[in-house]
């Protein structure tokens, strides 16, 4: 089975190429590099002993993507390919919807035109906007309240993949909406290694532990949660990409939506906590005012994916944290 993934070059697409040729797939990968490095090749060729085929384009060069469905078959499109800096779609809304939507319409008519109809396209809790309850599970409507344009993306494109089920029943199309995905492959050879001053929690941690920032600010104490800061659902991403490859056997007629979580929260807090107990020293961090658009917490009702996708999470924040080290380690 020959499987095009789009990003695979970036965190989740590289985790799951790993996944797929360890599993026997034969794997094409697309990427601009607009966000990932060429290297990271090699190292899956490190991890496998398989190096995939390689095209560097941009999904909204036409043409050339048209070109790649003319020259393979392919059974089953993964598409992780899009830009994803929170704050950054604020700034920049015209180019993320840009990317983002013309990229996957683009993509969508390649796959119609040259009869290919899996997809397994990369989702977010983001599309569940505020929903007013912690627990997400697939029945909430989604869209309400979604406060980036990256977020809105996320959703655009959900319901655009559902009326294109819906117009061609050909199409087998499963969302994965992914929560907070942390760590690496446990080899240390792939993993996120954002420029500049990271957003997220798990790389920000990293670098103040690295000594290239001087400490962590913890945004906001005084929520109503157990302890005042935030919680998430931390997935590790080995974890994550095990999923993509469950959701090729649940593949079925129609557009289909699945949490890819844990179902267990874990506050700011206990993360710096976690991760001081296993680098075996503190991390340096002080508490700040909440940072704009946070939900105090949320996290995955997996039951679904758990049963259809007969798929769970194994792995916890302490295997990410080790991982993490291990991977800055191999820097
Ligand atoms: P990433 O930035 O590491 O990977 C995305 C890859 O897509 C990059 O290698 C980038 O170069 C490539 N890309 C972007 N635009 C492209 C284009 N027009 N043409 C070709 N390649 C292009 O991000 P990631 O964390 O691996 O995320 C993968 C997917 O999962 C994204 O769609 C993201 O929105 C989604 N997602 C990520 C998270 C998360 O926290 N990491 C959470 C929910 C959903
Ligand atoms: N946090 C800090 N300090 C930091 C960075 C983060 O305290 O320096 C806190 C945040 O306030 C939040 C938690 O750590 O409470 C997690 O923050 P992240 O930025 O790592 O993740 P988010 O939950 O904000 O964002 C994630 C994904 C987005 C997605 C969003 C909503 O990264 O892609 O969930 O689903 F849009």
């Amino acid at each position: 089975m020959k499987v095009l993934v789009t990003g695979g070059t970036g965190y989740i697409g590289s985790h799951v190429v790993v996944e797929l040729l360890n599993q026997g797939y034969e794997v094409e990968i697309i990427d601009n590099l607009v966000n990932s490095k060429i290297t990271v090749l090699d190292q899956i060729e490190k991890i496998t002993n398989k190096k995939p085929i390689f095209h560097q384009i941009d999904l909204l060069d036409k043409p050339v993507l048209e070109q790649i469905f003319t020259n393979s078959h392919f059974d089953l499109v993964m598409h992780f390919a899009g830009l994803k800096a929170v704050a950054e779609s604020v700034e920049q809304p015209l180019r993320y919807y840009n990317n983002n939507l013309t990229g996957t319409i683009n993509l969508l008519e390649c796959m119609e035109n040259h009869h290919v109809y899996n997809l397994i396209f990369s989702s977010s809790a983001t599309v569940y906007g505020n929903p007013g309850i912690p627990e997400y599970t697939e029945n909430l409507e989604t869209g309400h309240n979604i406060s980036s344009s990256y977020g809105k993306t996320k959703y655009m494109i959900e319901e655009i993949l559902k009326d294109l089920a819906i117009a061609n029943p050909n199409f087998n199309i499963i969302a994965l909406r992914y929560f907070n995905p942390i760590g690496n492959h446990p080899s240390g050879l792939i993993g996120e290694d954002p420029n500049g001053i990271p957003n997220n929690l798990m790389p920000y941690i990293m670098k103040v532990a690295k000594g290239e920032l001087p400490e962590l600010s913890i945004y906001g104490n005084d929520y109503s949660t157990p302890d005042g800061t935030c919680r998430r659902d931390y997935i590790h991403v080995v974890d994550l990409a095990k999923g993509h490859l469950s959701a090729i056997d649940a593949l079925e007629s129609g557009f289909k939506a699945y949490n890819l979580g844990t179902g267990s929260p874990v506050s700011v807090l206990e993360m710096v906590q976690t991760f001081e107990k296993i680098n075996g020293k503190p991390l340096p961090h002080k508490f700040s005012p909440r940072r704009a658009g946070d939900l105090p917490e949320f996290w995955a009702n997996p039951s679904l994916a758990n049963r259809e996708l007969n798929w769970q999470t194994t792995l916890t924040t302490e295997d990410a944290f080790r991982d993490t080290i291990s991977f800055i380690e191999h820097q």
